[in-house]
């Protein structure tokens, strides 16, 4: 889809459909909707006041013009109450409106990017919003559905304002592929996407883009002690991956940077504790956090920050065999600590243990954060709106909290007290790889935290909620299923930390 900006009058714009907006309760239509509204003689203002629209938030309503416009279609997205106006709600209705008019057939279409703030924050959310709604995954299917939207044009009526828009539209180009590039990534099938795929990919991804890019096999795995990481590898015949990708933004000289992980199980069947069958299909898009970590880097790389950034995905199978790990076994990983195993099937954060230790640890990046999707109990907790967030460092939770807010991947902290921990003492390890039911997302983050270098700020994202929205629903932007959460925080996150 090709997305470019001009500046004119959107009603005089000639292709498919042009999307205008309109706010809640307003009794007349009010910038570029006015325009439009005056050359089809007021049509928008009647609809308005018998109540046809409203301008609530996610509605969208397409009309015809009738030829009183050189576009064929009109769609007027509602943007909720004035006084509650975000730039996440124009993303969505960006969204909303250009899926649309897709579906009216639509090759070629406007958007005004919605007010509030500065042009260049409205575009960037404007063209976010249209990347990101307009995507789909149809490479399977045969039977295709209607075409693709070919060309979006982000009108601007100030010509003053159009290097902002165009600066905003780009970012939010790049925000949005990147976003995509992760859900392209999630929703491929467990044996399309083999860790040995996903490393193939990433240093695809990290060619491109001048990043410094390595693989951690398992044979160099083993030299460096990831025996963690490796007894959930063990069972497959898969090989796995520790995926290292480098973005050198402030020099080798400068500190080593900030370091984004990534939980990169390509499939989950639960290995030896085996997971029951109805809904083990979902465990294809266990590699979420990895994916995240991989589109978050190629992001970095064409935004340039002055900082350094390192991503790294752990990556294997976790199946059942007769090589396989079991319960009872105990682990080391790189930093020399032991875990007692339970449950293989809390894997994800055995393979971070080895993850974290060698962020931290090894290439003394900091602060990290990780993002997996760790637990069923974080879906139990916080349901499929907001990913939970644990660390070991207040001030840098709370950094990741407002980061993702502000920008529609929202965030909640979870607490972490001491006490939790004492869920995973063992009789015979360092610790345990389950701690029972209660708080179990809490007890998952203890066990990854035990792995965190002494003075590294950390956190945690469990995304296992928020990659599957579920309930067979799209909201605007985001989509039923691998979302590409929390692809634009990772990004944002080094964005903010290189202008600290
Ligand atoms: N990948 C799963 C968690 C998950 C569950 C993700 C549902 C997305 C949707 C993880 O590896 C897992 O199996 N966790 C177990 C941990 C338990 C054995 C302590 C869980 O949550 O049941
Ligand atoms: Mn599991
Ligand atoms: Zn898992």
């Amino acid at each position: 889809m090709n997305l470019k900006v001009e500046s004119g009058d959107i009603a005089a714009w000639k292709g498919d459909g042009i999307v205008v907006n309109l706010f809640e309760g307003a009794t007349s239509p009010a910038g570029a909707t006015a325009a439009v509204d005056k050359a089809l003689n007021g049509l928008l203002g009647k609809l308005i006041a018998s109540g046809d629209v409203k301008g609530k938030f996610g509605n969208a309503t397409v009309v015809h013009t009738i030829d009183k416009l050189p576009a064929a279609r009109v769609c007027v997205v509602g943007l909720g109450k004035e006084n509650e106006f975000t730039l996440d709600r124009a993303r969505h209705a960006a969204a909303n409106g250009a899926k649309e008019l897709r579906k009216a057939g639509a090759k070629k279409i406007a958007v005004v990017a919605a007010g509030g703030g500065g042009a260049a924050d409205a575009a960037q959310a404007t063209a976010e919003g249209v990347v990101m709604g307009l995507w789909r995954f149809p490479k399977y299917k045969g039977e295709k559905e209607n075409g693709d939207v070919e060309e979006v044009v982000i009108v601007e009526s100030d010509a003053a304002k159009k290097s902002d828009v165009e600066r905003g539209v780009a970012h939010g180009k790049i925000f949005g592929d990147a976003t995509n590039f992760a859900r392209d990534l999630a929703n491929e099938p467990g044996n399309a996407m083999t860790p040995t795929r996903l490393a193939e990919i990433a240093g695809e991804m990290a060619k491109q883009n001048g990043l410094e890019f390595y693989v951690i096999d398992r044979v160099q795995a083993k030299e460096l002690g990831m025996g963690s990481f490796l007894g959930v590898a063990q069972g497959s015949d898969e090989p796995p991956a520790m995926i290292v990708m480098r973005y050198w933004g402030a020099g080798k000289d400068a500190a080593p940077g900030f370091g984004i992980v990534g939980k990169g199980i390509t499939f989950d069947s639960g290995g030896i504790s085996l997971k029951p069958g109805e809904g083990m299909q979902d465990m294809k898009g266990d590699m979420s956090g990895g994916a995240a970590t991989i589109a978050a880097m190629s992001a970095i790389a064409q935004l340039k920050p002055k900082i350094n950034v390192t991503g790294i995905v752990a990556a294997t199978e976790n199946m059942p065999s007769g090589k396989a790990y079991k319960p009872g076994d105990i682990l080391r990983a790189m930093n020399g600590k032991t875990i007692e195993i339970i449950n293989t099937d809390a894997e994800g954060r055995l393979v971070l243990a080895d993850a974290v230790a060698y962020a931290s640890g090894t290439l003394k990046l900091s602060p990290i954060v990780d993002a997996a999707t760790l637990t069923g109990a974080v879906v139990v907790a916080l349901g499929n709106v907001r990913t939970g967030v644990f660390a070991n460092d207040d001030a840098w939770a709370k950094t990741i909290c407002e980061t993702g807010n502000d920008i529609g991947e929202k965030m909640w902290q979870m607490p972490m007290d001491e006490e939790y921990a004492e869920q995973i003492k063992s009789d015979w390890a360092d610790m345990k790889n389950t701690g029972g039911r209660a708080g179990g997302s809490i007890t998952g983050a203890w066990v990854i935290r035990h792995f965190v270098a002494d003075g590294t700020k950390w956190a945690h994202l469990d995304i296992a909620g928020t990659t599957n929205i579920g309930g067979g629903k799209d909201r605007g932007y985001i989509n039923q299923w691998g979302t590409g959460v929390p692809t634009r925080t990772f990004v944002n996150l080094a964005l903010k930390l290189a202008k600290n």
